[in-house]
């Protein structure tokens, strides 16, 4: 995820904190309810970007993108997609060319990837129209919507394009690849702190008296052994002496349930996952002792996820170790884990930025156009942004000797 500097503002009513006033009522509301007035990080997150009306990522107009808070990979230009085609007519002919190839999108945006996607296949796999079966799986109506209007010429041309939720797909339903770019941060995360010696969990309650912000935290013995055992899998113990009392980071359960979901109805075929994290020795290394917690408002990004609430983004590194090996768990083997960048290169970006470097440009306009899709697919590989993120392929049911494009380039190992 990239800060947008050309944001724009949606007016919106705010309460006395500044936050969006019915959202910040709603959260209220549950934290009073619930036992102990008070409830975890991760529901505090999930109400903060998806609570059904006012949610972050469920008002329009869309928070991605040239009038929104942050741009991702397929807002760079079409090059994105049409690379990873090219991943999946690789994955079809690995298969064996089925009948029925499923691509299942997930947390799709905007749509804009959907559609590239699917230009590059009319174009060079133009038979596709009858084998492909487009699922997109988006938790936020309103980019739903804006998905089906963006992908309507498609369907209007007799493409299968359908929106359904992972719970309603059958177990082994799908031949084909399920593929995320920055679903898994977008995912709530709980929050974990060390003291005195103990493993405790961030919750948010309201504040006593006066305060700068309408929520505050609290600190309190972790709500599920799962965050216990989320540890022991990753062989991470954070109240050993290498962690300094205060430690606090995420722990992203959400991901582990919806990869278990992803892996039950996947039959044969991949798991694509892009988005930006470390492996887990790097991830919960002692020096990195805030987390990855990050909000994006407007131009800028900070830490504080309790101002601008419903307004800004609120996102978390992933941890690929955990993902691998819940994957191993939920029968998912391990193909690779490699960066966008050298991703990018194996699929070909290469050859497009010396084609591009090659081109001549006949007016100023078109010079104008030469450089600002050159400094497009610099940004997709940039070492230091996008090129970083990680990419990881899991498969099941094919053949483990089959290199897949995407990782002829140098791999990395995940650190376990
Ligand atoms: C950071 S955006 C990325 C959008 C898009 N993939 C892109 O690259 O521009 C995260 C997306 O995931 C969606 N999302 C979050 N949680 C989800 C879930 N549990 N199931 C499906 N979509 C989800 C959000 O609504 C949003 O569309």
């Amino acid at each position: 995820m990239v800060v947008n500097l050309d944001s724009g503002i949606t007016k919106v009513e705010l309460d006395n904190y500044g936050n969006h006033k019915a959202l910040s009522d709603v959260i209220t509301c549950h934290i009073t309810e619930s036992l102990c007035s008070r409830i975890t990080f991760a529901e505090y997150m999930d109400l903060a970007l998806y609570q059904p009306q006012h949610g972050y990522y469920v008002t329009a107009p869309s928070k991605i993108g040239a009038t929104g808070d942050f741009f991702t990979s397929p807002h760079l230009g079409s090059d994105f997609g049409e690379l990873l085609a090219q991943q999946f007519i690789q994955m079809w002919h690995l298969l064996g060319q089925p009948d029925r190839f499923t691509l299942v999108e997930m947390g799709a945006g905007q749509g804009l990837l959907a559609g590239d996607v699917l230009r590059d296949l009319a174009q060079h796999q133009p038979e596709w129209a009858n084998h492909l079966d487009y699922v997109i799986v988006e938790r936020a109506p309103a980019l739903i919507a804006e998905q089906q209007q963006r992908l309507q010429p498609w369907r209007d041309r007799g493409w299968s394009i359908r929106w359904t939720t992972l719970e309603a797909m059958p177990p082994d339903s799908v031949t084909g690849c399920f593929f995320s770019n920055e679903l898994v941060d977008a995912l709530p995360v709980h929050q974990v702190i060390v003291q005195d010696g103990q493993l405790q969990e961030i919750y948010v309650t309201l504040p006593e008296g006066d305060a700068e912000t309408a929520f505050v935290e609290q600190v309190g013995p972790l709500s599920t052994p799962q965050l216990a055992i989320y540890f022991q899998d990753i062989q991470i113990d954070l109240t050993s002496a290498r962690y300094p009392d205060g430690y606090r980071t995420e722990v992203n359960l959400a991901a582990l349930d919806w990869l278990q979901q992803v892996a039950s109805r996947l039959q044969q075929g991949y798991v694509l996952t892009i988005d930006y994290g470390y492996a887990s020795d790097r991830y919960y290394n002692p020096m990195r002792s805030t987390g990855t917690l990050q909000c994006y408002y407007r131009h800028r990004y900070h830490d504080n996820p309790y101002i601008h609430i419903g307004q800004q983004d609120i996102t978390a590194h992933v941890d690929f170790t955990s993902l691998q090996k819940y994957g191993e768990h939920c029968h998912l083997h391990t193909v690779g884990f490699t960066k966008q960048g050298l991703f990018l290169m194996s699929l070909g970006l290469g050859d497009r930025i010396s084609a591009i470097s090659q081109s001549q440009a006949s007016d100023p306009q078109m010079l104008q156009t030469i450089l600002r899709r050159r400094d497009a697919l610099q940004t997709l590989i940039d070492p230091m942004g996008m090129g970083n993120f990680g990419v990881l392929m899991q498969s099941k049911g094919v053949d483990p000797n089959e290199t897949l494009i995407g990782l002829r380039g140098e791999q990395m190992v995940i650190g376990l």
